[in-house]
């Protein structure tokens, strides 16, 4: 395994460079936006994956661009690192301050500036929930598709960070794809916007799609222009149910092969179900697996194409398929659905869940091979996600700390086989810390390095959100998993 380690090696600021960068903020800034209480420090440490959380030296609440650029025009003049920050919901490590210095909160910058109608445009500043984006944009009959489970509390600067993607991101795409434009400060405060605000555009490169998914290592994010479309007339959901989860996984590719594009196709294996059991969604004994699909349009041909995707999962031998009779059934499923990760968490004191990506048609060669890895290592996994993407969240759960050496020999195990089969790390969470050991084994040592000088351009003393993406050292291991 690659250097792996499981202890932060970034080097921390000095007592008295805390105390000259916390007065010079406050000068800047104003005190009531600095802040560096033990709370305030403890709540801005950490993210929601497995990685360790790391307390940062300062807090910086903007709560405008100009806040923004003034925080990192301090990093860049005293030096300091400085980690940018929207919600915290990220499952990667990518918004933990591993080297401490300034973590810059965006969150409370959340205002929907605008809602464009006529050109099917929203402009927001990056705290604004996507889950409030959707209800507002759907008021005005128009849709924003990306929906990133967390969507109830994550903010539209860390999906932009991340490229946050979801569900509905089989049939339209993760946030990049909706992405037009950018208001963003660089590390030294300058300020600019990338991008275009009208639906075609192709001048210059695209730093917009290059930032996406950047995890905030270029440049922080001030305002977000965003791509929208009229909100679909139908949706039907449906339940199907299966034996085992290699039929699920047949049935996949049966519906993919029908002609229709379902808006998602979510796998859930037999001890995901459990879980779904446990919070309290009546399923069938007998299954043991479960296809969440759901497929839009217009009023008529919605039901038309559930219709066919519902006989190609009878064809593939489901035991079941059942369609959400009204809205009440259709939000109780997906609530069950969106729980899933604080539900899997809580069947174990340890819990990594990984978002690998393999081609749709390997996704039964993917789920045999986390059979034999947990067989291997004698720990508990299970497997649920974004089947018709190929994306699945693949969970290590355990309870005695002394398996960690185990789970870590199944990590590496599990990446290699997912490059193997044609696939990649990461689908929608981003590498951050958590999974850069293993970046230069997808991606090369050319790429990797074209990657760094990238950022040098950017970000020349690597102050903006150090450790992530490229740095092996900083991983916590699975040390750092907080016990449930
Ligand atoms: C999900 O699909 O539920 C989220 O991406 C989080 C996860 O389960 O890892
Ligand atoms: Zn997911």
């Amino acid at each position: 395994m690659r250097g792996v380690v499981t202890s932060i090696r970034l080097p921390r600021l000095s007592p008295d460079r805390v105390d000259r960068v916390r007065a010079r903020l406050a000068r800047e800034l104003g005190d009531s936006k600095v802040v560096a209480d033990a709370a305030s420090l403890e709540a801005n440490a950490g993210d929601e994956s497995d990685q360790e959380p790391i307390l940062p030296d300062v807090v910086v609440r903007a709560e405008n661009a100009e806040d923004v650029a003034a925080a990192l025009r301090v990093a860049a003049e005293l030096e300091v690192p400085i980690t940018p920050r929207a919600a915290g919901s990220g499952k990667s490590g990518g918004a933990v301050p591993v080297a401490g210095g300034i973590v810059l909160a965006t969150i409370g910058m959340n205002r929907i500036v605008d809602i464009d109608r006529a050109e099917h445009v929203v402009v927001v500043e990056p705290g604004v929930v996507l889950g409030d984006l959707h209800r507002a944009v759907e008021a005005e009959g128009l849709f924003y598709p990306p929906d990133a489970n967390s969507l109830a509390w994550c903010a539209i600067g860390g999906n932009v960070g991340e490229n946050a993607a979801g569900p509905r991101a089989l049939k339209y795409g993760a946030t990049r794809d909706w992405l037009l434009g950018l208001d963003v400060a660089l590390v030294g405060g300058e300020a600019t916007f990338v991008g275009r605000r009208t639906k075609k555009g192709v001048t210059g490169y695209d730093v917009a799609a290059l930032l996406c998914g950047s995890e905030g290592t270029l440049a922080v994010t001030t305002r977000v222009v965003l791509r929208l479309i009229p909100k679909p007339e139908r949706v039907v959901t449906m339940m199907a149910t299966f034996a085992d989860v290699h039929a699920a996984g047949r049935a996949v590719m049966a519906a993919l092969g029908s002609g229709i594009v379902p808006r998602c196709i979510e796998l859930l294996d037999a001890r995901t179900l459990d879980a779904v059991r446990a919070r309290g969604v009546a399923v069938d004994e007998g299954a043991r697996a479960m296809l969440i699909t759901e497929v839009d349009g217009g009023e008529d041909d919605a039901m038309e194409s559930a219709g066919r995707v519902g006989s190609r999962f009878d064809d593939a031998g489901a035991l079941a398929v059942l369609v959400a009779q009204d809205a009440s059934q259709r939000d109780r499923l997906w609530e069950a659905r969106r729980q899933l990760s604080p539900a899997t968490r809580a069947m174990a004191r340890h819990k990594i869940s990984e978002d690998v990506v393999v081609p749709r048609t390997k996704v039964p060669a993917l789920l045999d091979e986390v059979d034999r890895i947990s067989e291997a290592i004698g720990v508990s996994m299970l497997t649920y996600g974004h089947a018709g993407d190929g994306n699945l969240h693949v969970n290590f759960l355990w309870d005695d700390d002394d398996h960690e050496p185990r789970v870590e020999a199944g990590l590496d195990r599990l990446f290699r086989a997912v490059l193997t089969l044609g696939g990649t790390l990461s689908g929608e969470h981003g590498v951050g810390t958590s999974k850069a050991p293993w970046l230069r084994l997808e991606q090369g040592d050319l790429l990797v390095d074209l990657q760094r000088r990238l950022k040098a351009v950017f970000d020349p003393k690597g102050l903006l959100n150090p450790g992530k993406i490229f740095d092996e050292s900083a991983r916590s291991g699975t040390k750092g998993h907080r016990a449930c």
